[in-house]
């Protein structure tokens, strides 16, 4: 996790602004991001790739954190970004997000959806599946008009991490099976389709990937398969498309690599294996989601009840949880956390941090060592920026938090909180 600053009053500071203030102001549970981290991390991608000297785009994986704010920020940073849903397409488009730079994903992608993006002239649509291309080639047809698309390709390779958010390995439900030759039917009928220009080829192999091996299997695999396309179709991706996945650290027990490293790996592979398989150099693109929002996003709660249990851990109960950030209970994923008022203050006990959901595995950290904490005391949970308020729910109808963007010593609301209103906004009645 990142290195955390505290003033004179052992207050935790984000982006140059007390969070223990930020807490009082617009309430808790809140999700807070330093925007600084943001962009800090966008440009160490940025130098790793320019220092190739291949061409490049970063597609921010939208998913791991999706608002009008967020896309504007991506928008101002001159990055690409993907969309896995109308929704997503949406916000982006109503954040004024240029379309071309957009991609689409998903592996169900409905006619709507698809009409949306033709309509709206995206970028690139990442095409799944076999009903997908007769789909988007009826509304291209329909529509008399043309888009870039690129074959998502299931490459046969597992990344080491949790099993449900790993994708590249043979059994997956995403993409065109490599093993079985899918590519080679899915190329066939994209190339014969005029309305369809295809300009790359796309693999993701998994999320918060630590080993680099993954990634240069991939790349060696994306060679291969252009080698054997050119051999037997003529046609040469122009764009390799090696998806997201780069790990952050969330408690000691990880280390990531550092993005440099993946990169320099991930080109060299490509550069040395594109030499001698004859073939042109491709532009190559990334998609990070959880490394350039993951730590730069805090969660703020406020302690409330506890309870003591005789020679266990006792529960410090705070007034968040799974609500907003179900990782923990979907994924055992563990944080860190501080008292974001007692910075300065000594480790006193070790505690389960627990949510407010009436639920048992509602635990946001099983163990965490704290200075003694009282009610009104100000938690914040380290790293919590990538698949947390973007997986928020209404669970036991608790309003979602609000967000606030920090930067340079001044806060922004730029997502407002929930209001009990807003739960029971499309209710209807029956009776
Ligand atoms: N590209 C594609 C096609 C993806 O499916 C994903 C993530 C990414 C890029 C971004 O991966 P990242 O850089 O964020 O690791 N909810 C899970 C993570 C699901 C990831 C899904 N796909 C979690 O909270 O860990």
């Amino acid at each position: 996790s990142s290195e955390l600053n505290s003033d004179n009053n052992g207050h935790l500071i984000l982006g140059g602004v007390d969070s223990v203030e930020l807490a009082h102001k617009y309430g808790t549970p809140l999700v807070v991001y330093d925007v600084e981290e943001i962009r800090k991390t966008i440009n160490s991608f940025k130098s790793s790739l320019d220092s190739t000297c291949l061409k490049y785009e970063i597609s921010y994986a939208s998913k791991a954190f999706a608002t009008v704010a967020m896309y504007q920020v991506l928008k101002q940073e001159k990055l690409h970004t993907d969309v896995v849903s109308g929704g997503e397409l949406y916000t982006a488009l109503k954040a004024g997000f240029p379309a071309n730079k957009i991609s689409f994903h998903g592996n169900n992608k409905s006619r709507e959806e698809l009409e949306m993006a033709v309509d709206n002239k995206i970028g690139v649509i990442i095409l799944d599946n076999f009903l997908e291309i007769k789909l988007l080639k009826e509304i291209l047809e329909e529509k008399d008009t043309s888009i870039n698309v690129m074959l998502r390709l299931t490459p046969g390779i597992s990344a080491h991490t949790h099993e449900y958010i790993q994708t590249g390995q043979v059994d997956s439900k995403f993409g065109f099976d490599v093993q079985s030759d899918q590519d080679k039917e899915a190329l066939q009928q994209v190339l014969a389709i005029p309305q369809m220009k295809l300009i790359g080829i796309h693999a993701h192999i998994g999320s918060q990937i630590f080993g680099v091996d993954g990634f240069v299997g991939l790349a060696n695999k994306m060679v291969e398969i252009a080698a054997d396309w050119k051999k037997e179709f003529d046609y040469t991706p122009q764009i390799f498309n090696l998806g997201g996945g780069f790990g952050i650290s969330y408690t000691d027990e990880d280390e990531p690599i550092g993005a440099n490293v993946f990169i320099d790996k991930i080109v060299s592979t490509i550069k040395e294996q594109t030499k001698s398989a004859g073939l042109p150099l491709p532009e190559v693109w990334i998609e990070p989601g959880r490394s350039i929002v993951g730590p730069a996003g805090f969660n703020l709660y406020t302690v409330g009840s506890r309870k003591d249990i005789p020679d266990m851990l006792s529960y410090v109960n705070v007034d968040g949880g799974m609500g907003d950030n179900i990782r923990p209970a979907l994924y055992q994923a563990k944080y860190e956390a501080v008292v974001a008022n007692k910075m300065n203050a000594d480790i006193d006990e070790e505690v389960h941090i627990a949510g407010k959901y009436c639920e048992s595995g509602d635990i946001l950290i099983d163990k965490q060592a704290l200075p003694k904490t009282e009610p009104g005391d100000v938690i914040a949970m380290l790293d919590t920026g990538a698949y947390g308020y973007s997986m928020a729910s209404n669970y036991n109808r608790n309003p979602r938090p609000a967000v606030v963007f920090v930067e340079n010593g001044k806060d922004k609301l730029v997502v407002k909180r929930e209001t009990f209103e807003d739960l029971t906004r499309l209710d209807e009645d029956y009776i």
